[in-house]
Order: C-alpha cells, then sequence, then structure tokens
C-alpha cells in the first residue's frame, strides 16, 4: 500500500495553513476612506505619507519614501546615489533578479559574489576580493529574512570607502543585535508585493536616516521635483515611482499587525530548526545569534538527495507538496540568467564597460548553486501557523524519508 500522497497514501497535513494575505474589516474600511475621499493620488494625499513615518518608525529609520515596488525602490536608491555608467555594485548571487537587475537599470554592471553556506547571505570575504576602484556601493540582501553578517559589511564598506545599503525585501521586522534591519547602511528597500511579508499587492518603500540621501530620492522618485518648488521644476533626473494612496491606506493596516506575525514566524521558525535537526539530510538555514529577530518571508532548509534514496529535489518538492506542504521556489543563480548569459545586459552598459570581459559570469558559484538546486523554501505564511502546523512540516519530511523508496 502506498504511504506517500505522490503515490496515493494519505497527507500529512491534517488543516490548512493560514490563508495569505491577511485583511479584515479595517483593510476594507481603509480602501472605502481613499474611495470616497476623492483624493487617490499621492501627491495631495495623506494616507502614503502617513505610512511612510510609520514604517519608518517601526524600523527606526527616520525617513521612509513609499515607492511603486522594491524593485523601483533599488533603482531610485541608486539613483539617488549617483550610481551610473562606469560603475560596480557587488550583489550576492542568490538573490531574485531585481537586485542585480536595478544596477544594470543604472547603467552600472552588478558584479555577483558567491554566499555563505550556513546563512546563504553575501559572503563578506569574497565581498571584499571583488572591490575595485569601481565599486560604488554593495547591496546585502537578508535572504529569507535572514540578514547578512552586517558587522563584517559594515566594516568593510567603511575600509574601502564604498556605499552599503540594505535589499530589505525579504526581511520586515528583521532584527540584528536588536536592532532592526534598514539602517545598518545609508539605506534599506523593502518589498510589498504578494508573496512578502506585508503587501499591497505591489509596492516598496526605501528608509534611511540621512537627510541629504533623503532629499535625492524623494526628488528621484518624484520626477526630480523638490519640496517647496513650483510643481513644474524638475531639478535633476527622475521618474514616477510615487506610491498611490489606495496602497498607503492597506499598508497601515498591514504594518499593524507585522510585530506581532513577525514574533511568531520568528518562533515558528526556531521550533523547525529543533524538529528538523532531528533529520539527516534536512540541514535548516543557519541562525546566527546576532539575528535577534528573523522576519522569516520563507524558513529555508538545504535537502541532501543522498539521505532521501536519491530523489532529486524536484522530486522532494513534489512530494511534500503533496503532502500538503507548500514550496516557494529558491531563485536560480543571477550570473547564470539568459540576461547574463546570452548578451544583453551589455545594452545597458557604456561602450567601454560594455565591451570589457565580465569574468565572473563564467565563474563558479558553488554555494549558490547549492542553495539553488538543493533547497526547500517553506512560505513565511505557513510561518504564521500554530505548533502543530510545524509539526506536521517535519512530520512530512521524515515520512518522506522513511518512504523514500516510492519516490524510486
Ligand atoms: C530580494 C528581492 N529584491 C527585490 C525584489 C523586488 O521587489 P518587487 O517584486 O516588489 O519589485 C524582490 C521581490 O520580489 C526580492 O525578493
Amino acid at each position: 500500500m502506498p504511504q506517500l500522497a505522490l503515490t496515493g497514501g494519505p497527507k500529512s497535513k491534517s488543516k490548512p495553513f493560514p490563508a495569505w494575505p491577511i485583511h479584515d474589516e479595517r483593510e476594507r474600511q481603509a480602501v472605502l476612506e481613499v474611495l470616497e475621499s476623492n483624493v487617490w493620488w499621492r501627491t495631495p494625499g495623506t494616507r502614503t505619507l502617513k505610512f511612510e513615518q510609520e514604517f519608518a518608525a517601526f524600523h527606526g529609520a527616520k525617513h521612509g519614501i513609499a515607492i511603486t515596488n522594491g524593485t523601483h525602490a533599488i533603482e531610485v536608491l541608486l539613483t539617488a546615489l549617483d550610481v551610473g555608467p562606469g560603475d560596480e555594485v557587488i550583489v550576492p548571487d542568490s538573490t531574485f533578479v531585481a537586485t542585480a537587475s536595478a544596477v544594470l537599470y543604472a547603467g552600472a554592471m552588478p558584479v555577483m559574489v558567491d554566499i555563505d553556506e550556513a546563512t546563504q547571505c553575501i559572503d563578506p570575504a569574497l565581498v571584499e576580493k571583488a572591490i575595485t576602484p569601481r565599486t560604488k556601493a554593495i547591496i546585502a540582501v537578508h535572504l529569507g529574512g535572514h540578514p547578512a553578517d552586517l558587522d563584517k559589511l559594515s566594516e568593510i564598506a567603511a575600509k574601502h570607502k564604498i556605499t552599503l545599503v540594505e535589499d530589505c525585501a525579504h526581511a520586515h521586522g528583521s532584527e540584528w543585535r536588536g536592532r532592526k534591519v534598514g539602517t545598518f547602511g545609508i539605506a534599506g528597500t523593502f518589498s510589498f508585493q504578494q508573496s512578502k511579508n506585508m503587501t499591497a499587492g505591489e509596492g516598496g518603500i526605501i528608509i534611511t536616516n540621512d537627510d541629504a540621501f533623503e532629499r535625492k530620492a524623494r526628488s528621484a522618485h518624484d520626477c526630480g521635483r523638490l519640496p517647496g518648488e513650483w510643481f513644474y521644476s524638475h531639478f535633476s533626473y527622475g521618474s514616477n515611482y510615487r506610491l498611490s494612496e489606495w496602497q498607503g491606506a492597506i499598508l497601515s493596516v498591514q504594518l499593524t499587525r507585522l510585530d506581532d506575525q513577525t514574533k511568531r514566524r520568528h518562533a515558528n521558525g526556531r521550533l523547525l530548526d529543533k524538529l528538523l535537526a532531528d533529520i539527516p539530510g534536512a540541514t535548516p538555514q543557519k541562525h546566527d545569534e546576532r539575528c535577534t529577530r528573523n522576519g522569516q518571508y520563507a524558513y529555508i532548509f538545504y535537502y541532501d538527495k543522498s539521505h532521501f534514496g536519491g530523489a532529486p529535489t524536484k522530486q522532494f518538492i513534489a512530494a511534500m507538496n503533496a503532502e500538503g506542504i507548500p514550496n516557494q521556489a529558491a531563485y536560480p543563480p543571477v550570473h547564470g540568467l539568459d540576461v547574463f548569459q546570452n548578451g544583453s545586459y551589455r545594452r545597458r552598459l557604456c561602450a567601454e564597460q560594455a565591451q570589457e570581459e565580465h569574468p565572473f559570469l563564467q565563474a563558479k558559484f558553488p554555494v549558490t548553486e547549492r542553495a539553488a538546486w538543493e533547497c526547500y523554501w517553506v512560505p513565511q505564511y505557513c510561518l504564521l501557523g500554530d505548533e502543530q502546523d510545524m509539526h506536521e512540516i517535519a512530520a512530512a519530511v521524515k515520512k518522506i524519508q522513511r518512504h523514500a523508496a516510492e519516490l524510486g
């Protein structure tokens, strides 16, 4: 008789995970209020402005600039830093394409480096090796919500006089040494796309403590305008990256749940760490003790097929899905994406840079490769479940291991 749900056996999961996105009467009311106010546009509105202030304060930042999405937030940030043709920006090879494509959008070259095997965040030693006279910035990505090593990265950035920025698209509410992420470098960017830890369907924000940077970024996100100046004066290059009042209003409500939700995701993450410790071949992303709160956009663990009868990762994912445990696909290595391998990225670069060799695009990124093809990502909303849900995740992994012969 088959045991695995994939082969016709019973499912491990006895009850559904919480649905996502979470919303209630307060979001409904917020949207209705915007509708009836007839002010749907950011510029004269009050709701997006209020959200910017609330989100920044929550993360211990002085300023927030709400942006159309997380990709655009990085683009605006790079514009405000004057990153452009001839420059290089160091990014991790394990991230969503946006971290690198925003650099190309600025006309600069993203230089990918491998990640730390334990935390899966950018490897500071490799960052230091990749620095050249052209390096303008380092973008740290807090993968799955776990902060990159912000101590070492800050030290390297200061030593080489390079700007550190944080792509916090996974890390709403994450903390490093008791301080929220986003202001360890000059600024941090976040995404509010639907899969993220709080959402308005789409959306983004930049947070910063630096007044001069804030002025430039705010201007860049609003067609090069400056506060208090005539509406049709445009002082520098900018575009329209403003977030609507609908999204600002919804996000203010979403933010009221973030602290409790982050506590729960973090606690469930640590419970899963304990439960998976008993399972050979399932190795969780390391939880560095300096990470005092993990926003836990995903719970990530390495899958070693040698402990599962040699079944490839894809088959393990299919078996877990059949048991009722969703998987969020890990990112393919950025350097290997078509845009970098077919040469089309060169069209974004200045003539000199476009004609150069970029040998790192043909290099090996062994840790990122493993993270990409041998990991399971449990999505954040599953971590909003209860302890039983976590036990059922671990039970599903154990069951597949016990009956791995059925996958053969
Ligand atoms: C690490 C990372 N950076 C940037 C982004 C871009 O955010 P958005 O989808 O809101 O443009 C995402 C999300 O999708 C992401 O995961």
